[in-house]
């Protein structure tokens, strides 16, 4: 990345950063790519993407093409943005400027690869506007382009989330179901995804892909665009339609972190302790492991529930010091040190050289809650830990 700045900005002097709003006024090609969060009740909020459409408009030349890159309910481009674009600059979608909708397949840490090795969906406004947008991404898109009409564009990206959310709520419901039953939900895991898949015929056989259950779901888009889907559906859909598995699915993932007390709570019984007042100490702020993005990350309503609930909560995280009001320790002894608990978020590599005979001389009480399969049951029990976790045999 620090190569390319360099070149583009400093030598050949093509990439220049502003915030003027003046160079709309000559642009060919003005991409949108402004955050479009929900609020607590899960509804999209467009301030941003209805400020820069706005001013867009204001300033744009005819001719000029429009695509909005940022993840939008279904509907958005076509029923929002082109309106104020429309009224803002007296000019036609379509007609006088060109309106697309073509998303992000963006992730921390591979930003570049993906947009550059990624298949890229494009959708228009009309025919010749996704014409237009995909000329400019053959600039830079290696792989292929796959021409559509913005309100598709829209659904697939909230659909290519969704279903990974979903994805996700199944591997944790076969994880809860494990636990009732007293199996290593990792074992089935294994077994389900050992099916081999026949590619001259991949329908009579399909594959089978059990994601990994966890202690939730956190990140920029996993726990919003599902919403995004269904606040489309509810403004924009021609018939009352409940997206039932998606938003079930969606409530599943956000229980994890309510599960892992649960889990807690049952250690603790199992000790004659109880959670009031116990020193608990969590491993992970981070959703993301080896990061440090906290975006929507599941250790923050563990840490608030479980403060709640009145533990004193002791955080540790190598790569952070202090997120949304909650400090963050990276000296992992001092945290650990006189716990009653331990209670793992976050897959961090750091965690699985921790070795639990360290673990075990520092805590307090020997109880583990591992979200994450970092550790080994076994070994866990053999040296007398009370050890819980996400999927796994109580006892
Ligand atoms: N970051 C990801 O990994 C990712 C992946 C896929 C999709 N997306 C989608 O891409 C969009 C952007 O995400 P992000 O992570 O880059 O968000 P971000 O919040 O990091 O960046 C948004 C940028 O827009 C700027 N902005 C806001 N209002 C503005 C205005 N009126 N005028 C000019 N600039 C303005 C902000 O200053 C900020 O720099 C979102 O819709 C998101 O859902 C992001």
């Amino acid at each position: 990345m620090e190569e390319l700045i360099h070149r583009v900005v400093i030598e050949k002097k093509t990439f220049c950063v502003t915030d003027s709003l003046d160079p709309l006024e000559d642009a060919d090609y003005i991409l949108i790519d402004v955050q479009t969060p929900v609020d607590e009740r899960y509804v999209p909020q467009y301030v941003s993407l209805k400020e820069v459409s706005a001013e867009a408009g204001k300033r744009m030349k005819r001719g000029a093409c429009v695509i909005i890159e940022s993840t939008c309910a279904p509907g958005t481009t076509s029923y929002i943005v082109k309106d104020i674009i429309e009224k803002s600059s007296g000019m036609k979608a379509g007609e006088d400027f060109h309106l697309a909708f073509s998303y992000e397949r963006v992730m921390v840490g591979r930003l570049l690869h993906n947009i550059i090795n990624l298949p890229r969906i494009v959708g228009g406004f009309s025919p010749e506007c996704t014409r237009k947008a995909v000329w400019l991404y053959k600039h830079f898109v290696k792989a292929e382009l796959l021409e559509t009409d913005c309100l598709t564009a829209e659904v697939a990206k909230v659909v290519e989330n969704a279903y990974r959310d979903v994805n996700i709520a199944f591997a944790n419901e076969v994880a809860l179901a494990c636990e009732s039953l007293g199996v290593d939900v990792f074992d089935v895991r294994r077994f389900v995804n050992s099916l081999p898949n026949d590619p001259s015929n991949p329908s009579a056989n399909p594959v089978r892909n059990l994601h990994f259950p966890g202690a939730g779901v956190g990140g920029h888009c996993l726990p919003k665009d599902s919403w995004l889907l269904k606040y489309g559906l509810d403004t924009y859909g021609t018939f009352k339609f409940e997206p039932k598995v998606i938003m079930e699915s969606r409530f599943r993932n956000d229980l994890m972190p309510h599960h892992m007390i649960e889990l807690l709570k049952e250690a603790m019984e199992e000790m004659s302790l109880s959670i009031k007042g116990a020193k608990v100490c969590v491993l992970g702020y981070a959703f993301l492991e080896n990061s440090d993005d906290t975006r929507n990350t599941p250790s923050r309503p563990l840490i608030l529930e479980l403060q709640e609930i009145g533990a004193d909560v002791v955080v540790h995280d190598p790569y952070l010091k202090e997120e949304d009001g909650i400090t963050i320790h990276q000296d992992l002894d001092y945290c650990l040190k006189d716990s009653d608990a331990v209670v793992l978020i976050t897959k961090h590599k750091e965690y699985f050289d921790l070795e639990m005979a360290r673990m075990k001389e520092l805590l307090k009480t020997p109880i583990i809650i591992d979200g994450r399969n970092v550790w080994s049951p076994s070994e866990a029990r053999s040296m007398s830990f009370v050890y819980k976790g996400i999927g796994k045999k109580k006892h």
